[in-house]
């Protein structure tokens, strides 16, 4: 425990910080420079050059308060505010989910084939959370009108404010999955997929919104079977689908594809980690 704001200099302030988060991460001392870098809006490289210097009350008390959240188990992302997707910072905030490394198997897989179309394309992220998908496929191509599309109106903010700070082009829409909205040549989603039986020994349910990640009684599949049964109304021909999805899911997922669209070319995509991850259905 950090008692006294008395003569505490960087070095002695990290060091204590990295004691205090033992217990909750394999990284104590990585993300104590993290919490003071962002206090004190400076470089790890900056903490350690001048690791002597005296802290300001200030700037120690709202480090104290950061260890001491980080100390509950709350994830880094929502103390710093933002957290990095496909090589571009995202606002977080407690509404949307932390965009997970994995997910940007789905915006290459999209992005294999919006680059490889040479006409105009229309795409939706359903579930956008941050925006982190959608707004990573705008970025990167040219052809592609991008809607957003998110239940949740204070996560469509978080992803109004990303567009606005990344200056990307997109339209954003309030909606429960695809009820309401056109067609489409790219349906993207990472949905919410976790089964209730598994929402309560997941460490992040404490502070991630369930929202985000509960998929409902049936195995967490019942937002995904949903999203599949609309996707047949609005995928135009030659259309891609695109759905992140729990590893252990594969089977029933591909199951539901393929009842879904007996027509497509069904594929079930690997991760980095070998992991079932990403339904792939490609429109005749
Ligand atoms: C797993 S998070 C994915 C967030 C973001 N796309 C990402 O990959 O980090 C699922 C998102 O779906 C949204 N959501 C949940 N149910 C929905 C529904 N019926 N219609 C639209 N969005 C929904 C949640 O608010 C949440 O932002």
């Amino acid at each position: 425990m950090i008692t006294s704001t008395l003569s505490h200099t960087i070095q002695s302030a990290l060091r204590d910080g990295t004691e205090q988060l033992m217990a909750v991460t394999d990284t104590p001392q990585l993300e104590a420079q993290l919490l003071l870098g962002h206090i004190l809006d400076a470089s790890r490289t900056w903490l350690l050059t001048w690791s002597d210097k005296p802290l300001e009350t200030a700037d120690f008390t709202a480090y104290q308060a950061a260890i001491a959240r980080r100390a509950t188990g709350e994830p880094l992302p929502y103390i710093l505010g933002s957290w990095e997707f496909f090589g571009v910072d995202f606002i977080v905030s407690e509404h949307t989910l932390i965009p997970r490394p994995e997910t940007e198997l789905l915006v290459e897989a999209a992005l294999d084939y919006t680059t490889a179309q040479d006409r105009q394309l229309t795409l939706v992220d359903i579930g956008t959370g941050t925006g982190c998908i959608g707004l990573s496929i705008a970025a990167n191509t040219k052809n592609t009108r991008v809607t957003l599309v998110d239940i949740c109106p204070n996560a469509l903010e978080v992803a109004e404010q990303n567009a606005r700070n990344q200056n990307v082009f997109v339209t954003l829409r309030q909606a429960d999955l695809l009820d309401g909205l056109g067609m489409f040549d790219v349906i993207c989603s990472n949905p919410p997929y976790v089964a209730p039986a598994e929402m309560a020994d997941l460490a992040v349910s404490k502070f991630e919104p369930h929202l985000a990640l509960d998929g409902g009684s049936n195995r967490g599949l019942d937002v995904i079977e949903r999203l599949l049964d609309q996707a047949v109304a609005h995928l135009n021909p030659s259309g891609l689908l695109l759905v992140e999805f729990g590893s252990s899911q594969g089977a029933a997922i591909r199951d539901l594809a393929v009842a879904a669209f007996p027509n497509a070319t069904v594929e079930i995509i690997q991760d980095y980690a070998g992991l079932d991850r990403l339904l792939r259905v490609t429109l005749p």
